[in-house]
């Protein structure tokens, strides 16, 4: 037997100003989507653009291990949809790796079927939870069941079984604002009877919603008070088999934005980043603390605002960060708190509880980080204050992401500033942001391995 590949570290230096223009993989959220629609569509379906990370690509085991035939290639997909009714009892327990996204959606569409699945993760995934899902499937008619931890009563966790039937629309205020959640529930009710309407205490990202529109389904928004309805009765149950087109990812672009704010002398474009106003709080909390960030809008890709983002380093200053705007920024706090890091004064974030229950708990990940690099923070139940060092530089070191991707980038984005060297475990960035070393190393960073 081989021994166990050795884990690959990351070498992060300070860095002399970073300089160009760059892409960065498909969006993780759009792709999870575009794999899954394009298996319920009817036909042969093309994806350019998808994001290659880890995450993607368990949703794309998933599917084929569901018996639909699915060609990858470099951010180019061929997938023959098969629509619902086509879906197969896969033949093991399905891994869904690190992936909130794939456990939940996949939930979500095989209450509808007939047949029962297990779907597992990986040790981060097998702490998150499950019933804020499973229970409103529940009432629409599918019988579900997970692990249960004596240490956090009334929860269920990875692996969960999933046993499918006959499902009936419900009315549903949902107890959290998620997309994954929402998403299960409308991929539920769609092959159910009878009409659903979801209500959602604030609105989260709308990638579902706009993509089911554009390929057929009966999905709608109610303008006013912005709950989603889902109409199947008259519906022939077939998704549109169209050209699929992810723009790039955010997510991913916020540790390069950040990184060209915090070097100084700076100037870093970022081109075809997806612009979806459900996830641009990052940008909007960066423009408050006083960052130099212009965007020029380019044509919509599959209903998704893209377009490119120049970035040029600036004097930050600490801001708040809460409430809608904390939603719509949940994905990058770890790149903000790099910047808040970075920034003269004090930033405080808020309303973040979700924060906890990510692929670490990001609150205390954040802190421990930042503590490792020499900067004052204060953990809340529901977020961080933290401590601008205002020109001092970070403290270099061993960070410790605890298969969290989104600390490892945040720790090596950290150390560009650091006066030591900054060691990070490489292989938890791969789950989003494979390339990230790379962009960055051509950007003029000093990383590598
Ligand atoms: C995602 C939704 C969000 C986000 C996650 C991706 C999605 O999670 O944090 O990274 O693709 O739907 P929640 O639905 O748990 O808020």
């Amino acid at each position: 037997m081989n021994p166990p590949a050795a884990a690959r570290l990351l070498r992060v230096s300070r860095s002399g100003p970073l300089t160009g223009r760059c892409r960065v993989p498909g969006d993780k959220s759009i792709s999870h989507r575009a794999l899954l629609f394009g298996a319920l569509a009817d036909g042969l379906v093309e994806v350019s653009g998808l994001g290659l990370g880890g995450d993607n690509r368990s949703t794309a085991s998933a599917l084929r291990a569901l018996g639909v035939e699915l060609e990858l290639q470099n951010g180019e997909a061929k997938i023959q949809g098969v629509g619902f009714a086509g879906l197969r009892q896969a033949p093991a327990p399905l891994d869904c790796g690190n992936s909130g996204t794939t456990i939940r959606l996949l939930m979500g569409l095989l209450a509808g079927r007939s047949f029962e699945s297990t779907l597992f993760g990986d040790a981060s995934l097998t702490k998150r939870p499950m019933k804020r899902v499973a229970e409103p499937l529940r009432r629409m008619g599918a019988t579900l069941d997970g692990r249960t931890d004596p240490a956090r009563p009334g929860d269920i966790f990875p692996p969960v079984r999933v046993k499918g039937g006959a499902l009936s629309g419900i009315r549903y205020d949902l107890p959290v604002a998620s997309a994954q959640l929402k998403s299960a529930l409308v991929l539920a009710a769609l092959q159910a009877k009878g009409r659903t309407e979801l209500r959602e205490p604030a609105r989260s990202r709308d990638h579902t919603e706009r993509m089911l529109r554009a390929l057929g389904a009966p999905i709608s928004v109610d303008a006013s008070s912005g709950a989603i309805l889902v109409d199947p009765d008259d519906w022939n149950g077939r998704l549109r088999a169209a050209r699929l087109v992810v723009p790039g990812d955010l997510s991913s672009a916020t540790f390069l934005i950040v990184a060209a704010l915090t070097v100084p002398g700076s100037d870093v474009t970022v081109e075809n980043v997806g612009l979806n106003p459900t996830r641009t709080g990052a940008l909007d909390v960066l423009t408050a603390m006083g960052a130099d960030i212009q965007i020029t809008p380019g044509a919509d890709a599959m209903g998704e605002p893209v377009g490119a983002v120049r970035v040029r380093s600036s004097a930050l200053r600490g801001t708040r960060v809460a409430g809608e705007l904390a939603l719509r920024a949940i994905d990058e706090i770890p790149a903000l708190a790099v910047a808040a890091a970075c920034a003269e004064g004090i930033t405080e974030f808020a309303d973040l509880a979700e924060l906890r229950v990510k692929e670490s708990d990001r609150i205390v990940a954040v802190a421990r980080e930042l503590r490792r690099a020499g900067i004052t923070v204060e953990e809340r139940p529901d977020g961080l204050i933290v401590t601008g060092l205002a020109g001092r530089a970070p403290t270099g070191g061993t960070v410790t992401p605890e298969h969290d991707h989104r600390i490892a980038m945040a720790g090596a984005v950290l150390g560009l500033s650091a006066g030591q060297e900054t060691l990070v475990p490489a292989d938890d960035i791969d789950t989003s942001f494979p390339t990230f070393a790379d962009t960055l190393a051509r950007l003029g960073a000093p990383i590598g391995s």
